[in-house]
């Protein structure tokens, strides 16, 4: 496997747009892949809206930041974006038919030797790499949102990824300014979601059993352990249908108990936290 210099990111939403922007700040020559032009679009006006606040803050110079953004190049065909990448992370959609689908292609159209991940929070890498040739090439590299701030990154080995995939996708995450930890075997949501999702179910259960409120679930959490956010301040911010879609999924991955009920009743009621502008707490009206 060569240096990495070259990296693809297809898909560019929330997370892929992001990914993009850290590897171009440390000098990688990046190809942002999505299907959408409008979305390529959209993630090209807020990368400059970063970059160009990562300046004013003094985090970057202006030049520093133009030159990043130069590196990274949009492109809607994925053979065009693929052929001459290093590294491919797959960042669309969290659909693993849409999934195995860019990654039966990804297999045709990328080299041999590139090193290929996932940034699913849920699909762990087995289910897609059975698709490729050589799947020892093949990790999960799940970076947290928002990727230019958040630096925790998981490295996940399936029973196939080889060690020696393990170390580069280690090194290139150390590369761009984040932290990897890696997860060693295979398991549903990884490491910091399971952390949360023990929190957070016990959470639920001390505010549906009625033994205390979800503001002081949330004060004791972050007055008595220190956690920035409470759970439920949490689960506003990152979305509670996020929060209830990985929880469907691990129960039929690994059976538990499901969905709490006040969770169902938020979603049913198009309460999904900060983006509808109610969830556990009220925000203002969304822009
Ligand atoms: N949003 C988060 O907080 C978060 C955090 C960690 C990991 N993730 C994971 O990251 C991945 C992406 O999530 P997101 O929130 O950025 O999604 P998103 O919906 O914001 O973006 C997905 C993008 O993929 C594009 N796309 C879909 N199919 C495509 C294809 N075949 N070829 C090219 N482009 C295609 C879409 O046009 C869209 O722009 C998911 O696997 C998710 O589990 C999300």
């Amino acid at each position: 496997m060569a240096e990495i210099e070259d990296v693809t990111v297809v898909g560019a939403g929330t997370m892929g747009s992001q990914i993009a922007l850290q590897a171009a700040y440390h000098g990688y020559r990046v190809w942002l892949v999505d299907s959408d032009p409008a979305q390529l679009k959209r993630a090209s006006d807020s990368n400059r809206r970063l970059a160009l606040r990562s300046a004013e803050k003094g985090v970057r110079s202006p030049e520093e930041a133009e030159a990043a953004l130069a590196r990274i190049r949009l492109e809607t065909d994925l053979a065009a974006g693929t052929e001459g990448a290093d590294l491919v992370i797959e960042a669309i959609f969290e659909d693993l038919e849409a999934k195995r689908a860019l990654w039966a292609q990804l297999g045709r159209l990328a080299r041999e030797d590139a090193i290929l991940a996932t940034n699913s929070s849920t699909i762990a890498i087995s289910r897609l790499a059975d698709l490729v040739p050589h799947p020892g090439r093949c990790c999960n590299l799940h970076f947290f949102h928002p990727v230019t701030v958040m630096e925790l990154c998981e490295v996940v080995k399936g029973p196939l990824t080889s060690e020696e995939t393990v170390a580069q996708a280690v090194a290139f995450v150390h590369s761009i300014g984040r932290v990897p930890v890696v997860l060693r075997k295979e398991v549903h949501g990884f490491i910091a979601n399971r952390i949360l999702f023990a929190a957070a179910e016990e959470a639920f259960h001390l505010v549906e059993g009625g033994y205390a409120t979800v503001e002081d679930v949330d004060v004791a959490v972050k007055k008595g352990l220190r956690w920035p956010m409470g759970p439920f301040e949490l689960l506003d911010f990152s979305g509670l249908d996020v929060f209830y879609g990985a929880l469907e999924d691990r129960a039929r991955v690994e059976g538990g108990p499901g969905v709490p009920e006040l969770l169902r009743q938020k979603v049913a009621r198009g309460e999904l936290g900060r983006k509808t502008g109610r969830g556990f707490y009220e925000y203002p009206a969304p822009a």
